[in-house]
């Protein structure tokens, strides 16, 4: 059974949900979380839903294994279908596009760009939430085919800089100066990642990382059901990969994680 110590799962398809995990140290720093990043089979959102689903139900079938006490699915392509298997879990399941659609909800902002994968942006998920939950808002959604990718092999590197800001520039000119959008949802876990370079290009737009949502509502189901780590010290990190360990450590470093209590390779699953 889920006791407060008990871990936080983290799902996604390779490192972006490092995005969430480091939201989740800054605001739930007492936290042990635990980390699967499917490296091995990223980009998921060029995947068939079919193959997302395969795919997805062996990552739970790892965090049920280690008893997590919530399981957060940092990857918002995962999210568009996470209802099929929420029943099958025993601990609650969060999907980072429910926060994305409360965040946005709570905002002024009239005209919603949304970025994500095709995959994200094909199941009309941001659309059809924001629309349940303010449905005075007018959301415009773009899929971007190769950034989340791009991302994942690029980060840190000086030379990859310039291609991401390239398909950046490709995805989200038309969102801010011909749709005028008031907003921009991170729809992609992996976005967050490259915010800086996101607000150099486009200053003074609003952008919402889902994550925030998503911290503060697991914070809040933790302390209404008695379950959050009062542990003195910082939570733990350990994190799971199907591809390169070395790969994850530098990253996971990179992009300010810490601590990183440890990289570990799993094996990956064969489509
Ligand atoms: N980071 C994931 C998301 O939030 C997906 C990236 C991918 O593997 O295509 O959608």
């Amino acid at each position: 059974m889920a006791t407060k110590t008990s871990p936080i799962g983290i799902i996604d398809s390779g490192i972006g949900g490092f995005s969430v995990a480091l939201k989740m140290q800054q605001l739930l720093p007492h936290e042990n979380l635990l980390y699967f990043g499917d490296g091995a089979n990223m980009p998921y959102g060029n995947h068939s839903a079919d193959e997302i689903l395969t795919m997805t139900r062996y990552m739970l079938r790892f965090m049920e294994e280690r008893g997590v006490k919530a399981l957060l699915v940092a990857c918002n392509t995962i999210s568009c279908l996470i209802d099929r298997y929420r029943d099958d879990m025993s601990c609650p399941v969060l999907s980072v596009v429910e926060a994305g659609a409360e965040a946005v909800a709570q905002m002024p902002a009239k005209n919603v760009g949304v970025i994500s994968t095709c995959f994200t942006e094909s199941t009309k998920c941001y659309p059809n939430l924001i629309g349940q939950k303010a449905p005075d808002k007018t959301v415009i959604s773009q899929g971007c085919p190769d950034l989340a990718h791009l991302i994942e092999f690029n980060l840190g590197n000086p030379g990859g800089q310039e291609i991401i800001e390239e398909d950046l520039k490709k995805n989200m000119d038309e969102l801010v100066h011909q749709h005028k959008i008031d907003c921009c949802v991170l729809g992609c876990t992996h976005y967050p990642l490259v915010e800086k370079d996101i607000e150099r290009l486009y200053p003074g737009l609003p952008l919402v990382d889902p994550a925030v949502q998503m911290a503060k509502t697991i914070g809040a189901y933790l302390e209404e059901n008695g379950l959050k780590n009062d542990q003195a010290e910082k939570g733990t990190l350990d994190i799971y990969t199907t591809s390169s360990i070395e790969e994850y450590r530098e990253k996971a470093a990179k992009v300010g994680l810490d601590p990183i209590t440890s990289v570990q390779l799993y094996p990956a699953m064969k489509l």
